[in-house]
């Protein structure tokens, strides 16, 4: 087969890593991809977000398959233009992606099906929402209805914070288009935890849980970024809370989506908040997450090919995915400043020490080769050292020891990454 990998982050040298391990895949590409995609990957300079460029792609070179990373082409409607033209694509159609593409819409679909979430409301005018944001009170979260980069979120720690952020989004229009409405919401409390599920509209097969590590530094201090590490599996969610979120979340999303006449296909992600009221939905995602997917990844023993194929043909069956016992864990090696303003074009050195080290693996997010054939720093958040091991402790263990050979000017890493389950397990 020939497939095609949309994106150029750490997910997506994931993607494409475990990709190349099956015997299905006779040829990957990887649009517009990174320095690491490029070793095992043709990569296409074509942007992530450039549909009908990738569709051209596609169809001029026999694409077999088009896996999707971002959500912005989902969004878009990469997969009705592609399958339109007979092509397959796995994620959700333009329609279902809106779980991602709106905040609004999102909300108002957990409403309607009883999947637990934050109690909210939604406004599409200044006064009203300020009235609400009075009304409730601080803590309170304020979230842009559109795509924002990640930014949209707003979490505020005092009604003038709050007061601001609708100024910031709905008046100023910080994030376009995106800001005419928000979903102003209660803060909820607790440990996060994401869950990644693969759907082909009618069967749903969580892959293994993880947990990502938000802000900047060590102990969830400094600003939010797209992610500064991640571990697989998250001990908060126990087997129970997997079952709970199963029945209480996955399957009425699935049937949620059929009854508003979409059949939803691919990716569900679940950023939960584990509440003492049980877990409850900070919000969905149309795709993997980054950097979740690189332990995940590191941790899937069954070909994702024939997983992938199956849930673009509506053939999905939980048989087929099967776990490495191990933990890892992805450690993100961020340039100096991130998520700042930072500086590109750093040599970096060490990578190839890593190369021959079993259960460790180096997915590069923002690099690209430099005139001279180095690989250079090209991105805020540019590697995700990763690493197996016996437990989460050992798996931890092995990623620093890794991240120790990795050396670029300016270069940032949490060291507490894996910590709070650490603590959770009692160690
Ligand atoms: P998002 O951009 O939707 O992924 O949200 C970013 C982050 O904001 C989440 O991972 C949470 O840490 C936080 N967040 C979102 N909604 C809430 C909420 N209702 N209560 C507390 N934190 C939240
Ligand atoms: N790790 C967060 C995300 O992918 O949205």
């Amino acid at each position: 087969m020939k497939i095609l990998v949309v994106g150029s982050g750490g997910r997506e040298h994931a993607l494409v890593w475990k990709i190349a391990q099956s015997p299905k895949a006779k040829k990957i590409f990887c649009a517009p991809g990174n320095a690491g995609t490029a070793q095992l990957a043709e990569n296409i300079p074509i942007k992530a977000d450039d549909v009908n460029s990738l569709k051209k792609f596609a169809q001029d070179n026999g694409i077999d398959l088009t896996v999707v990373g971002p959500e912005v082409p989902l969004v878009a409607g990469l997969v009705d233009v592609f399958e339109a033209v007979g092509l397959k694509a796995f994620g959700p159609s333009k329609a279902a992606a809106m779980i991602e593409g709106s905040k609004v819409w999102s909300k108002q679909f957990m409403i309607k099906n009883d999947i637990p979430t934050a109690k909210a409301g939604i406004f599409d005018d200044l006064a009203s929402a300020s009235e609400y944001i009075k009304e409730i009170g601080a803590p309170i979260v304020v979230k842009a209805d559109g795509l924002a980069a990640g930014k949209g979120v707003i979490v505020c720690q005092t009604e003038a914070e709050a007061l601001a952020a609708i100024e910031l989004i709905m008046r100023k229009q910080e994030f376009g288009q995106a800001g005419d409405r928000v979903v102003i919401e209660e803060c909820l409390k607790g440990e996060e935890a994401s869950i990644i599920a693969l759907t082909d509209g009618k069967s749903v097969v969580p892959l293994a849980s993880s947990q990502d590590h938000k802000r900047a530094y060590d102990n969830d201090e400094g600003p939010n970024t797209g992610g500064m590490g991640a571990y697989s599996p998250a001990p908060i969610v126990t087997d129970r809370l997997m079952d709970e979120i199963d029945v209480n979340v996955l399957r009425p999303f699935v049937n949620g989506m059929a009854q508003a006449g979409l059949t939803y296909k691919g990716v569900i992600y679940a950023g939960i908040m584990v509440t003492k009221d049980g877990p409850k939905v900070l919000e969905f995602n149309c795709r993997f997450g980054d950097p979740e997917t690189q332990p995940i990844m590191m941790r899937m023993k069954s070909d994702i090919v024939p997983v992938l194929e199956a849930v673009v043909a509506g053939k999905l069956d939980h048989r087929m995915v099967e776990w490495d016992e191990r933990a890892a864990v992805c450690v993100v090696v961020a340039a100096g400043g991130y998520p700042g303003k930072y500086d590109k074009g750093m040599e970096i050195t060490g990578l190839d020490k890593l190369d021959q080290q079993p259960g460790v693996f180096v997915f590069h997010a923002g690099t690209k080769l430099s005139a001279s054939g180095q690989v250079a720093t090209a991105g805020g958040r540019v590697l995700g050292v990763t690493a197996l091991g016996d437990g989460i402790k050992f798996a931890i263990e092995n990623a620093y020891r890794a991240v120790e050979f990795i050396r670029f000017k300016g270069q940032h890493f949490r060291k507490d990454i894996g910590k709070k389950a650490l603590r959770r397990l009692g160690r």
